[in-house]
């Protein structure tokens, strides 16, 4: 060992911490007196300085509805997901409550005969998302209901906003997802999280819930949420696949920004978002920590359909041990600075939490 080096450099870090001078590094003594490994040893000890937990309190477990009663349809996409009939999904809500699961996200599967131009759907009170909502709150109080505001299960083109000549109409859809968060706020939703990407949004809804005397409903705002193909399996789930033309660069963020991702988030806080959200999830990390390091506001990370296929695929083919892989995947985002994690594995996760295993 240098002891030259290892006492000159020790030294100077240590009298520029203490005069103020560099708040940068600290003082480190160099091997043999530092072997990082002695506080590896062991599980006892891994475990004293473990610096993030998982906790089934850190989950949202998102749904796939389906018309029905006690129906469930496997999404080929996505192994071991399924679209559930209203009274199934109740269940599954009983079941994440008692899990410990705070939050339950509804995405529906809607008819294709009710898809149309105006996603007239996406506003009828007897919609699958306001009836699951209803029946889950009324039979299970105690999880928070999320539901999605954006036209694209709705509409017969598969955009999340109204459209003409190609385009996507920024002000005239506000008026339609006001009105679909209205119906959902008035079914009991406790989270309204708008997932559209149009400009202006949240202040829009927000307005109009407080107008409405709604003033503790929660919006979570999908702040950045990047035009990704990542998300193929989900709309095979909601049955958007076919259904839609073109893509969504002209409203959702360019995968290579995240200055502009800081814009979106700082908007969404000033028009009244309680919480901010950056989707995907995996890939997208460095957002995420920087969302936090900037805001430090409630920040959740989206474990999109396509991760979750990726992982699912290679552990099935036994590519990857996925006892390992999935909770790795997941401590991941608390590491990044995640608060909560929407992940279609919540409920495998939060039984394996509780197993210990
Ligand atoms: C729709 C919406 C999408 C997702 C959540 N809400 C798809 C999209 O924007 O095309 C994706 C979720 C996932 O892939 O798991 N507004």
């Amino acid at each position: 060992m240098n002891s030259e080096l290892k006492s000159s450099s020790f030294l100077k870090e240590a009298q520029a911490k203490a005069a103020g001078t560099d708040t940068s590094t600290m003082p480190a003594p160099g091997f043999p007196a530092t072997r990082l490994r002695r506080n590896r040893q062991a599980d006892w000890s891994r475990r004293l300085m473990q610096e993030n937990t998982l906790s089934s309190s850190d989950f949202i477990w998102p749904i796939f509805l389906a018309d029905g009663e006690n129906t469930r349809t496997a999404v080929p996409s996505m192994p071991g997901v399924d679209r559930l009939s209203i009274n199934l999904a109740v269940a599954a809500a009983a079941e994440a409550a008692e899990l410990g699961i705070p939050v339950i996200a509804l995405f529906p599967y809607t008819d294709p005969s009710l898809r149309t131009e105006d996603a007239a759907e996406a506003l009828n009170p007897q919609n699958l998302v306001c009836q699951a909502t209803r029946a889950i709150k009324e039979q299970v109080p105690g999880i928070g209901v999320w539901c999605d505001v954006a036209l694209d299960p709705y509409t017969s083109h598969g955009h999340d906003g109204l459209m003409a000549g190609g385009e996507i109409l920024n002000d005239e859809t506000l008026e339609v997802l006001i009105a679909q968060a209205r119906v959902q706020v008035e079914a009991g939703c406790d989270i309204i999280a708008p997932s559209d990407m149009m400009d202006g949004r949240i202040g829009a809804i927000r307005a109009a819930l407080e107008a409405d005397g709604h003033r503790n409903t929660i919006i979570i705002s999908y702040s950045s949420k990047y035009a990704s193909g990542f998300y193929a399996p989900f709309r095979d789930a909601v049955g958007s696949s076919n259904t839609l033309k073109g893509d969504k660069r002209t409203y959702q963020m360019d995968p290579a920004n995240t200055d502009e991702a800081l814009r979106e988030v700082a908007l969404d806080i000033a028009e009244g978002a309680d919480m901010v959200m950056v989707k995907p999830g995996m890939p997208y990390l460095d957002v995420v920590r920087r969302v936090k390091d900037t805001f430090a506001l409630p920040t959740i990370a989206y474990q999109v359909s396509g991760e979750y296929s990726m992982l699912m695929a290679a552990a099935e083919n036994g590519w990857l041990d996925g006892d390992k892989v999935w909770m790795e995947s997941l401590m991941a985002f608390k590491r990044a600075g995640a608060d909560g994690i929407l992940t279609y594995y919540a409920l495998a996760a939060a039984k394996r939490l509780k197993s210990g295993s």
